[in-house]
Parts: structure tokens; sequence; C-alpha cells
């Protein structure tokens, strides 16, 4: 789709979810799987693969660095690794479009690779903070520069050698965690990351799986540089941040009654199914398996009365992708619904604090950004026309509000959905959400 086009999506009020579902794979695993298996010795055969235009960005990536991979197809990727030394230098800058965990994952991984590289992204990624990721890179004696804002492109310069370092992170954040420990791989000695609260640990689970021995003590992981990855075959499971909207939607719309199948339930990603339940959600956990050191379960969810609640702020982190979600559910719920604690909403794909308080006001819903956080009042939905700010998450969580709206919802520029969810509309539809998505000029 052209840049002028704007996807829409009309969505019409009312209806339930009901069904078997399989929403796409987890993207953060996604992401990982491409970038060990690359480094790895031997072929990694991957499925499941989220065929989203974020996980395809670091496939590409890795391509452009030279590494033999095919797919996908059906979510079926194979990737001949090259080693720890293998990566080719790019013929031009590697563009990650819209996906922060590739520019600051890639950033470690790349920072001690010995190569002179350019990352780039699309607007809303090239606004994103990088120097989190930058200022810890260069304590361990990367060259990695940003603009003079602090954000991409990322200029990285080769360097000799990486030095261990051990850092208290300033932000709960999985991917400034995994940067570092990507980059520890490289450095000498002991690169020791400590949590201020625990956030997504699929980095450490995997590299786990690939052989390469994590250490974990309380709030602090470690790896030790120079060693080496062994391919091995990944089941990637189904993303609960995008689960999260079938969630949100079987729990507001009288009636549903839908099944989410191998839904990922890692405890550090299950903030959502915690935050509903507290708000009476009623969320049954069947079928708990292990799938190559990843939870996996089917989610059964029926529709429930939902009263408001003051969020736990250690949920925050495990929930941390899904709030736009739970902001709809708060609006459907009977009271108030407090949120603190959450001022990383404000540097996501767009600023989801305002940009989710200035949509629902436009629904009629009273809601109150604060800093850190917001106040939403249950009530009525009205219908109306939403800005997405061309940010999947509020995309598909406004699409869910129209189960419980009066009106018909229209949310402006759409296209970025399929970063995270291809054949997000089909898939709603298919379940009972009269959504339509129309190309505007
Ligand atoms: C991610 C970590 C989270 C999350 C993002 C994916 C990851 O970001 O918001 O969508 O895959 O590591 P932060 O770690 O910066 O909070």
């Amino acid at each position: 789709m052209s840049s002028a086009e704007n996807l829409v999506f009309h969505v019409r009020p009312g209806g339930c979810l009901s069904g078997t579902l399989r929403v796409p794979g987890d993207k953060s695993i996604s992401h990982r799987s491409i970038m060990l298996g690359s480094l790895a010795e031997g072929t990694t055969r991957i499925r499941g693969f989220l065929e989203g235009e974020d996980s395809l960005a670091t496939l590409r990536a890795f391509r452009d660095l030279g590494v033999d991979i095919t797919g996908p197809v059906a979510g079926a990727v194979t990737i001949q690794g090259v080693g720890m030394h293998g990566l080719q230098p790019p013929a031009g800058p590697l563009d990650l479009g819209n996906s922060g965990t590739s520019m600051r994952l890639l950033a470690g991984l790349l920072a001690g690779q010995g190569l002179e590289l350019t990352l780039i992204g699309d607007s809303s990624l090239s606004t994103r903070p990088m120097r989190r990721v930058t200022d810890p890179l260069q304590r361990m004696g990367a060259r990695v520069e940003t603009t003079e804002l602090g954000t991409a492109p990322l200029r990285i310069h080769p360097v000799g050698s990486l030095k261990a370092i051990d850092y208290p992170l300033p932000v709960a954040s999985a991917q400034i965690k995994s940067c570092l420990l990507l980059a520890g791989l490289y450095a000498e000695g002991t690169t020791r990351i400590t949590e201020p609260a625990p956030t997504r640990d699929h980095t450490e689970r995997m590299l786990s799986g690939f052989g390469y021995p994590v250490e974990r003590t309380g709030a602090s992981v470690s790896v030790e540089g120079g060693g080496t990855l062994t391919a091995r075959d990944i089941d990637i499971p189904a993303d609960i941040s995008s689960a999260a909207f079938f969630l949100v939607g079987a729990s507001i719309a009288p009636g549903s009654d839908i099944l989410l199948q191998h839904v990922g339930i890692n405890p550090t990603r299950d903030g959502v199914i915690n935050i509903l339940r507290l708000m009476g959600a009623d969320i049954e956990i069947l079928n708990r398996r292990d799938v190559g050191g990843e939870p996996v379960a089917d989610l059964r969810v029926r529709s429930a009365g939902l009263r408001g609640i003051r969020i736990p702020v250690d949920q925050v982190p495990l929930a941390i992708d899904e709030f736009p979600a739970l902001f709809v559910a708060a609006a459907c719920a009977e009271g108030e619904t407090v949120l603190t604690g959450a001022e990383e909403l404000r540097v996501k794909e767009s600023d989801r604090i305002q940009v989710m308080a200035d949509g629902l006001t436009a629904l009629g819903v009273r809601a109150t950004p604060t800093p850190d956080g917001i106040v939403i009042q249950g009530g009525n939905i009205h219908g109306g026309r939403v800005g997405s700010h061309g940010d999947h998450r509020i995309a598909m969580a406004f699409a869910m509000a129209a189960l419980r709206a009066e009106g018909e919802i229209l949310i402006d520029d759409c296209s970025n959905v399929n970063t995270s969810f291809p054949g997000f509309a089909e898939l709603a539809a298919n379940a009972g959400l009269a959504i339509e998505g129309k190309k505007e000029n």
C-alpha cells in the first residue's frame, strides 16, 4: 500500500465472538529465533514464525548480512547459521521499518561484529529513544552513534573488542536487557544485567535452548562472552499480545465464548490475563504444556461483567503491550480503572496514553491521562472516528471496542496492523466482529 493511502477499519457495533482461533506467532520470539538461528552453528528450523512486517524486517536484515534463510512459507523458516563471526557486510543500511525490537536488539548483537553498519527505521521508529541502548553499549567499548536527539539512524563503527559490564537497568525493559546480553556474547568477561522488575525473558530462555550458558540470580542475569550457539528446531507459540484483543473482545461482548489455541503464557508476559481476571474476566487456562522451553496453553474466554480496578504496578511490565486493549476493557467495566507506573507507554509505537485517551474521549468515554498512566471511567461507548496514529495495537484495540459501541467506529491509519498481526481483520470477522478494511486516499 502506498503511504498516501489510508487503510480505515469500519467496525459496525454489537455482536459477539465465538469459535476456535489461533492468532499468529509470537513477535518477540520470532525476532529472537532469526537472530540466534543466524549466529548458530548448523541448521535451525522454525515453525509458527510471525509473518508480520516487524519480524520480517529482522529476517531481511540477516539476509542482508549474508545469512541463507528460506521462507517464511506458512510460518516455516530455515536458517543456515553462519556461526558467531560469520556475518558479512551488507550492501547498504539495514531498514528495520517500525520495529523497535529489531533496532534495539540488533544494536547490541552487531556492536561487536567489527562491521561498519547503519540501522534505519520508519518515521515512528526514528523518533523513539535509542540512548537507552547506545549509552550502555558505549560503556562496553562499542562505537554506536545516534542522531543529536538520541534517535535512529544508528551508526555502528568497528571496534577491536567489547568489554563486559555490570549494568542495573534504569527502566524495566526487555529490549535493553536483550541488547546488552547479545552484546555480552561478544565481550571479554561476564556481562551482568540487573532488572528493577521482571521483564520478558525470551532471550535468556532461547540462549539456553541454543546451548549458551546463562546464569540467573535474583533480579540479575549474566552471560560470559566467547561461547557458541548450537542450532535447534523452534516451535513458536501464538502471541499473547495478539490474543489480548480477543481476550478483551470476548470478555466485553455478551454471549461470547472463544478458545484461543497454543498461546504462549510465559509468566513474564501473562499480565493481561492477571489484570483481566482481577477485573472479573472469565478466562480458563487449559492444556498447559511446555513447548521448547516456553509455557503454552489454550485459553477459553467467556463474556463476563467487568469491574474497574487499580492495576497493580507489578503487573505493568508483564502487560506492557496489552494496555491499549486493557483500556477498552476498562471503558466497558463498572466503575473506575486507574493505571500508574506506566510512563513507558508514552514511548511505544505511539504515545499510547495520549492516543488512547484521545480516542476514548472521542467515543464518549471519560479517560484522563496522567504522566505515568490513565484514569478511565467505565460507561457507554458511542460510535465515532478515531486515529490510530499508525500504531497497530491502538487500531486493533478500538476495533474490539465496537463490540460494545452504540454506533459504527471508524479507525484511521490501520496498515501497520500488519507489523504484528497480518490477517487480523479476517480472523476477527470470522469470530464475529463486523469489521471491514477500506482504503481511502
Ligand atoms: C519487547 C519488549 C518490550 C515490548 C516490545 C517487545 C521485546 O519493549 O514493548 O513490543 O521483544 O523484547 P521494552 O522492553 O522496551 O518495554
